[in-house]
């Protein structure tokens, strides 16, 4: 059986002012009506995505939103496992692991992030389907985009050839995470790489075997967190004293960049990872002089650029910007050049009382 474990407990904060510390990206509706985390729902939901409900995993800040957004969409979680405090993606990859291992000895989990658009559904219904091949071969799924700019912050995957579009998984070279600038310039002309989406796709397994070879120190803290979890208003509730002990790192660093048994599906049917407002701005669609508006913002003379206001009526004006996001909230004002929207995190560092 396959299971959907979905990851959203991260907290966005490069999506500042729209993204907030008690209420990350991924609860925000960023295009269109519905919610990353949502969507991200709907895509592995239906007899025809032929899966079971999903596992949520989350932080306690957000456990009510989490069931309140599904209900919203007619979901109904297998579970939704809670995280006293954020350890980053490692351990909330590993408690899911172990929770569907107990339940199902060959469990396979295929892990979702909570921050992507991903707009063709039956594409990545057929990508997940033809990794299931190399699954049953004991391999770790991850699912490869072409790359089409040197972006130092995802991960990437090496072939041993250039990959044909969409075809079967093939075992990977390497894996390498979040590279410097001329590393990623390299691998991007190399046409030997293709980026991470960050999805995931295992027997269940498979995936505490690899965390027990690379990562055994995430091991008995996140086991010892389930043993002792409490039950409450249908969450899970890790044991927090356990989980806190173990290390906060991402399963990529963790466990992908040094597993020797990976596959990649490549994937080229559309995926964005909504990490920045530039990327946001390429997902919405800019018209001919690259400009996007939403809400209530008028561009004169604009080029390129983003102006989103989210204001009750409060009007945004830009005149003759060029690269330039604009994000008014009620409470908030972002303006920057777009090639600096990965900049945005320094903001909420500085800015605690509205974060
Ligand atoms: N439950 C839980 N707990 N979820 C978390 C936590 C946590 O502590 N931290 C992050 N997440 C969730 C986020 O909400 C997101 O949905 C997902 O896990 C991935 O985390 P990110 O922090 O967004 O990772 P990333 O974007 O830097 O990198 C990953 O994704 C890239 C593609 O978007 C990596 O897998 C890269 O290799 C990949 O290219
Ligand atoms: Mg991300």
């Amino acid at each position: 059986k396959l299971f959907p474990v979905i990851l959203s407990g991260g907290s966005g904060t490069r999506l500042w002012p729209l993204s907030r510390k008690s209420y990350p990206k991924q609860f925000a509706p960023l295009i269109g009506d519905r919610t990353l985390f949502q969507e991200a729902a709907l895509r592995f939901a239906g007899e025809e995505a032929g899966m079971a409900a999903p596992i949520i995993v989350t932080n306690a800040d957000f456990r009510f939103v989490v069931t309140e957004q599904l209900a919203a969409v007619g979901i109904d979680p297998g579970a939704v496992l809670i995280e006293p405090e954020p350890r980053n993606t490692a351990p909330a990859v590993l408690v899911a692991a172990f929770y569907l291992m107990a339940r199902d000895p060959d469990a396979v989990m295929l892990v979702a992030p909570s921050d992507h658009a991903i707009p063709d559904r039956a594409a990545f219904l057929d990508a997940v389907t033809r990794g299931m091949e190399a699954v049953s071969r004991g391999r770790i799924v991850t699912f490869g985009i072409t790359p089409d700019r040197p972006e130092t912050g995802y991960g990437y995957l090496e072939l041993e050839t250039a990959p044909s579009p969409d075809g079967a998984a093939s075992d990977l070279l390497r894996f390498v995470e979040k590279p410097g600038a001329a590393a990623a310039r390299d691998m991007l002309a190399s046409g030997k790489f293709l980026w991470n989406a960050g999805i995931f796709l295992a027997r269940a397994a498979d995936m505490v075997e690899a965390f027990r070879k690379h990562a055994p120190d995430v091991m008995a803290p996140v086991s010892a967190a389930l043993k002792n979890a409490t039950a409450d208003l249908g969450f899970l509730r890790l044991a927090p004293g356990d989980y806190a002990k173990a290390p906060s790192i991402s399963v990529d660093y963790a466990v992908m960049e040094k597993a020797g048994n990976l596959a990649v599906v490549p994937f080229s049917a559309g995926w964005s990872d909504l990490g920045g407002w530039d990327a946001v701005w390429r997902e919405q669609g800019p018209d001919g002089d690259g400009v996007a508006t939403s809400g209530p913002a008028e561009a004169i003379d604009c080029r390129d650029s983003l102006l989103r206001a989210e204001t009750d009526g409060q009007v945004l004006v830009g005149i003759g910007l060029d690269n330039i996001i604009a994000v008014a909230m009620p409470d908030a004002v972002l303006v920057a050049p777009k090639d600096r929207a990965q900049d945005v995190k320094l903001a909420v560092a500085r800015l605690k009382a509205h974060e």
